[in-house]
């Protein structure tokens, strides 16, 4: 166990295994280029080892130079790469091999290739030690990759997390105890969304809330968006199977997060099950699932009084509305509720008060679930 900054990582890779993968590429790419002087091209910085022991297993003549370019910060890809070392000269006609630490997304590599079409190479070449496969949407075919690896954030042989741990011999993961994955309940007007904001601040989660998930994929028209577009036009529900593949979209988005909330799913005991196999096959669970509690009474008023305003539903002005989305809850969450129990995993929290008290409470069930180490 090695700790970086907050973060706790465990070993994941032998040094030995990093060196067989090494030099496995090394070797392909050697019976592939015997005959001629292929130029090798580095991304910085986190390639730097993998370049350097790359070489060594390279029997043949061969050149090499470096690109830079920088795409995560800190834990999270920001999505934006920017280039800091351009091509090098003289590669008109030569072949080009990318030596490329990791490829998570295929951000970096779409740049790379971009960077590269422009010149004359006779020929351009992806090799990289690490590929997250699961992850990868690009188009560009991985030419050579050492391994496939699961989508975890990893340190270690050359690769960082905010630029520490580059140094490692071995590359270790980080650690999934520390993990928090929580799924918020609560009535319309019981501060749920106020609360995930406090709770993403506070523990680093990543808020999924379902409606925006949903509304992203539409507006996006990304594949699964046309997909739930279809069942609704046709005046049909989403299946679930739609709606938990846009949640695993969502959750692959973010190898390195400290947890999840969700919010908005599941509703059913069905969904509960489909979240938690999707949990699983990442090797998370659901730690907690906290319900915020409040007398109905007290929440119509406040839904009243906000007039719905704040929320910008007009639903909210309405008693009767109010009252049958109240109904909706009770009669959808009690099942879940149980569901949750028998796992020992359902918190009900006291949801009126001031907005500090109520966050005190939740925080209260965290710390007490010893999630969190300080
Ligand atoms: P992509 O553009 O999303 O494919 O990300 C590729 C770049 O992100 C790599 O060159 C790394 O610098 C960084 N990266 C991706 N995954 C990891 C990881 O697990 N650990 C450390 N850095 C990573
Ligand atoms: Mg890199």
């Amino acid at each position: 166990m090695i700790q970086l900054h907050d973060k706790r990582f465990k070993l994941f890779l032998q040094e030995e295994e990093i060196m067989a993968a090494v030099k496995k590429i090394a070797e392909e790419i050697a019976e592939d280029y015997r005959e001629e002087v292929p130029i090798f091209v580095g991304v910085l910085n986190g390639a730097f080892m993998f370049v350097s022991d790359f070489l060594k297993f390279y029997p043949y003549p061969c050149e090499v130079s470096f690109v830079k370019l920088s795409s995560y910060r800190g834990l999270t890809s920001t999505g934006i790469v920017e280039t800091l070392l351009d091509v090098p000269e003289n590669i008109e006609g030569r072949s080009v091999i990318i030596l490329e630490d990791i490829i998570d997304t295929g951000r970096t590599l779409q740049e790379l290739v971009h960077l590269f079409t422009s010149t004359n190479v006779k020929e351009f070449k992806i090799a990289s030690l690490f590929y997250k496969s699961e992850i990868y949407n690009g188009e560009y075919a991985i030419d050579y990759f050492g391994m496939e690896i699961p989508n975890n954030f990893i340190v270690g042989y050359g690769l960082d997390y905010k630029e520490q741990g580059r140094n490692l011999k071995n590359v270790y993961e980080l650690h999934p105890d520390q993990m928090i994955n929580l799924v918020l309940f609560g009535k319309p007007g019981a501060g749920k969304g106020t609360q995930a904001n406090f709770l993403k601040e506070q523990y680093s989660l990543i808020h999924i809330s379902t409606g925006d998930v949903f509304r992203y994929n539409i507006k996006n028209k990304t594949e699964l968006g046309q997909l739930a577009q279809s069942y609704m036009d046709k005046g049909d529900l989403v299946p679930d199977e739609v709606t938990i593949k846009m949640l695993r979209d969502e959750v692959e988005k973010h190898p390195e997060a400290n947890g999840f909330i969700f919010d908005g799913f599941p509703r059913t005991v069905a969904q509960a099950q489909a979240l938690d196999n999707l949990m699983e096959s990442k090797e998370m669970k659901i730690n907690a699932t906290i319900a915020l509690d409040a007398d109905e009474e007290v929440l119509l008023e406040r839904l009243l009084n906000r007039g719905g305003k704040e929320s910008g539903r007009p639903d909210d002005q309405d008693k009767d509305r109010i009252k049958n989305r109240f109904e909706e809850y009770n009669t959808k969450t009690a099942p879940l509720q149980a569901y949750y129990e028998s796992q020992a995993k359902f918190h009900s929290i006291n949801g009126v008060g001031a907005i500090e008290e109520i966050t005190k409470r939740i925080k209260g069930v965290i710390e007490s679930l010893r999630l969190v180490e300080q």
